[in-house]
């Protein structure tokens, strides 16, 4: 947000940091698209500082010396928490509990069981960790004089109410939902205490934003039925207890330029050795190992191609690079062995002959997704639900081979890139083997089109429209403007 200064909150930081075995402090760049995302608005706001978990003993460190780090050109601050709460709210609510509602991964019938240990975590873990991030912003914010606090994800729903009651009214808080907002009966699964809860919390809040006009409206819709909110659809607003919440979208985006440059960088060059001794052409995922992806459904949809088209037994390699994440949560582990297990089934049933049908990498190996987004053929995105899925629109501005994106329907992507992908049912295996089958035997005119499209779409809301969209909605609600303020931004 050029010319403001903020305080930047999210769970999880740009960086991580440990000691090398001379005793020297090291680092390495936080995992997933929030990081990337988050980096881009540090970078583009001079004197903002990020506020982020201490997740490593060396992070501990950091943050009880209570200093502003500055790393590649940004500032970063680390907040230390109770290390049972910490663990109560990233493994018991945020990311079983919370993660499994907003992207629908619950098998209904059987599970959330929901009961006192449920409650134990959320007051002892997840409030007391939202209840430290509101003390600790709210004194950055203050030291720094801030225009504006701005929270991001579903770790942090309770800090706005803490913070509220720290900062007063005219205090600025902005809260980024980066997953998917479901509809209100989905919400219902939460218990009351925490369904209420939250939403209380979130409209204590100046503007609430999400990627899409889908989640956006699915908000206003839960607001209303859960809470009996007052809320206009026009306007896109909750008015609720003499205060009024702006609810926008912005779909978040990359910075093709910097695709470009890490495409020529000599990690990436290395890295595609690999990649391009891979036999035939190219199927790939790039991935988190999380249970959203539908890592699982994807094998399948790849076996049942290969079952209906022998022709292309040996003629085609699939390549999935998934990064381990989230291993204390018991279902991220048992998926990690679901997928290793229909990997290994696929290449029992039909490999043979010295080839593999999939080619497995399950680590975290940045250069080496850059080099493969550069090479696929066809690239498979077939989420059960993703916020948004930057992976879509990286690859796309990287490719050199006219490749086809498979895109899942209920990512959040979709609204922008559906039109020049192979839309699919993520529950649909025949329809994703069809949809494999088509992309590995289209027409090269078709292809050609695709890809030009597919860059087009990106490059036309990079992530620099998504920094300087909330900035200008922003500018119209901060407290100076107040003619703005009573304006829709
Ligand atoms: C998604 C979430 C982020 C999260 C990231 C990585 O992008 O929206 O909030 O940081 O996944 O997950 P992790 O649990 O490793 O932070």
């Amino acid at each position: 947000m050029p010319g403001g200064r903020f305080v930047i909150v999210s769970n999880r930081g740009p960086f991580t940091f440990s000691r090398d075995e001379s005793g020297k402090r090291t680092y390495s760049r936080g995992a997933g698209g929030l990081v990337t995302a988050l980096t881009a608005v540090a970078r583009r706001s001079e004197g903002s500082v990020w506020l982020a978990s201490a997740t490593t003993p060396e992070d501990v460190e950091v943050a009880r010396r209570g200093e502003v780090l500055e790393v590649e050109e940004l500032r970063v601050r680390l907040v230390e928490h109770d290390e049972g709460a910490y663990d109560m709210m990233y493994n018991r609510i945020a990311n079983p509990l919370l993660w499994f509602v907003q992207h629908g991964l619950y098998d209904l019938p059987y599970h959330p069981q929901l009961g006192e240990g449920t409650r134990a975590a959320w007051e002892e873990g997840y409030l007391a960790v939202n209840r430290n991030f509101a003390e600790a912003a709210a004194e950055l914010a203050r030291r720094e004089k801030a225009d504006a606090v701005l929270l991001h994800d579903y770790q942090l729903y309770m800090t706005p109410l803490f913070l509220r009651e720290r900062l007063g009214e005219d205090g600025f808080v902005s809260l980024f939902v980066h997953i998917p907002w479901p509809g209100p009966e989905e919400w219902r699964v939460l218990p009351r205490y925490m369904r209420e809860g939250i939403l209380e919390s979130l409209l204590q809040t100046n503007v609430l934003a999400f990627h899409t006009a889908r989640y956006a409206r699915n908000f206003l819709d839960t607001v209303a039925d859960v809470l009996g909110a007052r809320v206009d659809r026009d306007e896109s607003m909750v008015l609720h207890e003499d205060r009024r919440v702006w609810v926008r979208h912005y779909p978040i985006s990359i910075d093709p330029a910097e695709f470009e440059e890490l495409s020529r960088s000599e990690a990436v060059l290395e890295q595609e050795e690999f990649v391009k001794r891979l036999p035939g052409r190219l199927v790939l995922r790039v991935d988190r190992m999380d249970l959203s992806k539908n890592i699982v459904r994807g094998f399948l949809a790849y076996g049942r191609m290969l079952e209906r088209h022998p022709e292309m037994r040996g003629e085609v390699t699939f390549l999935a690079l998934l990064q381990p994440s989230r291993g204390g949560v018991p279902e991220y582990a048992a998926y990690a062995r679901a997928i290793e297990e229909s990997a290994e089934e696929v290449n029992r049933r039909w490999g043979g002959g010295g080839w593999r049908p999939i080619e497995l990498s399950m680590q975290d190996n940045f250069p080496r997704s850059v080099a493969a987004y550069k090479n696929y053929d066809v690239l498979l995105v077939n989420a059960v639900r993703d916020g948004m899925n930057l992976v879509a629109k990286e690859a796309s501005v990287a490719n050199q081979k006219d490749g086809i994106l498979i895109l899942s329907e209920t990512a959040g992507a979709h609204e922008e890139l559906g039109e020049y992908a192979l839309s699919v049912n993520p529950f649909d295996i025949d329809e994703q083997a069809e949809a494999l089958y088509r992309a590995l035997t289209m027409p090269e005119t078709e292809r050609r089109e695709r890809a030009r499209l597919l860059r087009r779409a990106v490059e036309k809301n990079t992530i620099e429209d998504w920094v300087t969209a909330q900035m200008g909605d922003m500018q119209a609600c901060l407290p100076e403007d107040e003619a703005g303020r009573e304006s829709p931004p």
